[in-house]
């Protein structure tokens, strides 16, 4: 493969707190970067730097850690875009159309659902995203859980099993019976495709004796522990994921001060996700309250066809700026460290000797030109694995 050195930074965000500037983005002027064997071999001042066999010219522009999105939904058939209009239009999102898109996933091929997760990944790679998790949870039988993980893992380690997203159809009024299936057979045959166990903890979905449930056996698979959590309305989603020691508790938008403090004291992630709020128009959670306390904020997109259908972890940034009072450097950094605490990984979202050569190249002089200039194409490159995946 040889080395490449990537020179010309003139802003280089390398998340290594209290290097470069001193501040959390380890913010280096005029900088370069040299990649071996697809990972990160040496970073320092430009006029410094090791010869290698290719060079790439970031022409003056910003480098950042390739995005982690640490929660997506890629697996799915059909789309809700009428269901988007009439939320437009005053109606209210509840969830509901979940299972529209659940009739939708059961009926088509393995290679449709293979398509759409691919056009999704790349999608997402277009506008920097080089870690990605996803979920199943619009099969919700044991065959279609467990190939909408095989097809996930096909594509990114980072699979989490949602058999708990919602009761379906033909277990309406049975909940506890299709908790039993969800912890037996669908586990069993989801596991060896999943990275974590997830369950939607939600008025209408899942309430927290089964949320326990699941998870606990999820943990004894040898799954780890994220939650939908305080999406919609106030509940015990993100006190559970905090007591199970859960990596991430994901929406985080109604929270009380007990919520907070439990989360202040503990390393769950609250993953933020106003791409959710944007499209069903709800009010953005409160991020300033959770930095202000002392929690570690992740951003993520949620990408799925029915509260937020953007793959774009750049305009969930500029949401996190603009809605949420977040500093464009705690957005940054919450959409590439963050991201990474939220998957508990250490060799993503930061640029240091050893890590995983995924960058990201600006058209732009500074990382804050992401929330400055909202909507506008930005990622002139991107390299993951130390291999550069598009030129825009
Ligand atoms: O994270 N909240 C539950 N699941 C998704 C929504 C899924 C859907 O509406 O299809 C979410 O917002
Ligand atoms: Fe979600």
């Amino acid at each position: 493969m040889g080395s490449l050195l990537v020179d010309d930074i003139g802003e280089l965000v390398t998340n290594v707190a209290g290097t470069g500037d001193g501040g959390p983005l380890g913010l280096r002027r005029d900088a370069a970067v040299l990649i071996e064997d697809g990972r990160v071999a040496w970073v320092g001042p430009a006029r410094y730097a090791p010869a290698a066999d290719r060079r790439i010219d970031a022409q003056g522009g910003a480098v950042l850690p390739g995005f982690v999105d640490s929660h997506a939904h890629l697996v799915f058939a059909g789309d809700r875009a009428a269901e988007f209009a009439a939320r437009m239009a005053g109606e209210p999102y509840t969830g509901g159309g979940i299972r529209t898109t659940v009739g939708a996933t059961r009926a088509a091929s393995d290679g449709q659902l293979r398509a759409t997760v691919r056009r999704l990944v790349g999608e997402a790679m277009r506008q920097g995203t080089t870690t990605i998790e996803t979920k199943s949870g619009y099969g919700l039988t044991v065959a279609d859980e467990a190939r909408s993980l095989r097809i996930a893992a096909e594509v990114t380690g980072e699979t989490t099993f949602l058999g708990a997203h919602v009761v379906p159809a033909e277990y309406a009024g049975r909940p506890d019976d299709y908790v039993g299936l969800v912890c037996g057979p669908m586990l069993a045959a989801a596991a060896p495709y999943a990275r974590w166990v997830d369950v939607f903890c939600e008025r209408g979905a899942f309430d927290a004796d089964h949320a326990r449930a699941i998870l606990t056996v999820g943990q004894a698979a040898g799954l780890g522990v994220r939650l939908h959590a305080n999406q919609l309305g106030p509940g015990p989603g993100v006190q559970l994921g905090v007591e199970l020691g859960a990596a991430s508790v994901d929406h985080c938008t109604h929270l009380s001060d007990a919520d907070v403090d439990a989360l202040a004291g503990s390393t769950t992630v609250a993953t933020l996700l106003p791409g959710a709020e944007f499209s069903t128009r709800s009010p953005y959670p409160d991020a300033r309250r959770l930095l202000d306390a002392g929690v570690t904020v992740a951003l993520a997109t949620d990408c799925n066809p029915g509260s937020s259908y953007t793959s774009s972890m750049p305009f969930c940034v500029a949401l996190a700026v603009r809605e949420m009072r977040m500093t464009p450097a705690e957005a940054v950094w919450a959409a590439t460290a963050g991201g990474a605490r939220a998957l508990r990984r250490d060799d993503v979202g930061v640029l240091r000797p050893g890590a995983r050569a995924d960058l990201v190249v600006l058209d732009a002089p500074s990382h804050l030109h992401l929330a400055y200039r909202p909507g506008v194409p930005l990622i002139r490159q991107v390299l993951h694995n130390g291999v550069p995946q598009c030129r825009s």
